[in-house]
């Protein structure tokens, strides 16, 4: 992987857009040729600590240990001592001693950034409330499938301005010089210090991030269109306020009918079909949202093994 590659993979802002696009380059090989990798990195470890559900990044991750000949372990959080009051700083530091590398899936991104601080092994963010890092890699490699050049493409994310995918997604586009326009209701507009960090990288990439309340407005022209759910997992009491102020942001084919003819939909999953996307589009000749679901497995494959490499690159540079 060109470029400089950072310790731990936290949010999508830590790779500068060469390492990026390195790791697209590497997950594109490792998708090409899923089973050449099995002896990269013989018996090292993976650890997963999860302390909220998930399906695409908990098995993703293990297959993609797997599948460089690695070994892994999940933890949920219940099966810690976490609840007995263990703080994860100090669970991360003593995982460190057993693992090669520590997967974490948690909820403020403050308990992510202390646990990689304290871990002397590599960090991956494996969802925080506000960036999700992972996932945004896989969008990236399946656009790119798709299109050929990021660079100059316009695509819109209607929904959620402020939630961990619209956030990465954002990140994404910054590095690698799109055009994105959100479209969210207002209260649920992205950060505008993630907005300016944005478009502060946007100024060398090329890229441009704009904000409506239209949704309308933002597909139009667009070359793919992103939603995710309206109601994040650690926040069920607010689904009533939600799905009632996101009612006009459902991607659906009349909305659809405002972008271009060829426009692709992408949504990270789980879905809640009916709500944020329906079926006919989920389902549709317009969706790459499964091929998405499935760039999950080589792009957690090119993450692992380019961190775990380098972290035992930079131990070795350290010995006498
Ligand atoms: N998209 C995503 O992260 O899915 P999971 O919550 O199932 O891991």
């Amino acid at each position: 992987v060109p470029g400089p590659v950072p310790r731990n993979l936290l949010r999508v802002g830590d790779l500068a857009p060469d390492t990026l696009a390195g790791l697209l380059d590497l997950a594109a090989a490792m998708k090409r040729e899923p089973l050449g990798w099995t002896s990269a990195l013989p018996g090292a470890e993976l650890g997963c600590l999860f302390e909220k559900p998930s399906t695409r990044t908990r098995v993703s991750l293990v297959a993609a240990a797997h599948r460089l000949g690695m070994r892994a372990i999940v933890l949920n959080r219940e099966e810690t001592q976490l609840d007995r009051g263990e703080t994860a700083v100090d669970t991360a530091r003593v995982l460190s001693c057993y693992l090669d590398v520590l997967a974490v899936r948690t909820f403020a991104h403050a308990v992510v950034e202390e646990m990689a601080g304290a871990a002397t092994v590599p960090v991956v963010n494996a969802l925080t409330n506000t960036h999700h890092p992972c996932q945004a890699l896989a969008d990236l490699l399946t656009l790119r499938e798709h299109f050929g050049e990021l660079a100059g493409m316009t695509v819109a994310f209607v929904g959620d301005g402020r939630g961990n995918t619209c956030h990465s997604f954002l990140g994404a586009c910054a590095a690698t010089g799109m055009n994105l326009t959100i479209a969210s209701p207002r209260e649920y507009d992205t950060d505008q210090a993630l907005l300016a960090e944005a478009r502060e990288l946007m100024a060398h990439t090329g890229g441009s991030v704009s904000l409506t309340t239209e949704p309308a407005q933002a597909v139009r022209g667009a070359h793919a269109v992103y939603t995710d759910a309206w109601v994040p997992m650690d926040k069920h009491h607010e689904q009533t306020e939600r799905v009632a102020r996101f009612a006009g942001f459902r991607v659906d084919d009349d909305l659809l009918a405002q972008a271009r003819q060829d426009t692709v939909v992408l949504h990270c999953l789980p879905a809640v079909r009916g709500l944020e996307i329906t079926s006919e589009v989920l389902d549709g000749n317009r969706s790459l949202v499964w091929r998405q679901a499935a760039n999950r497995l080589p792009t957690a494959q090119a993450v692992l093994h380019t961190l775990v490499t380098t972290a035992g690159e930079r131990a070795g540079d350290q010995e006498p």
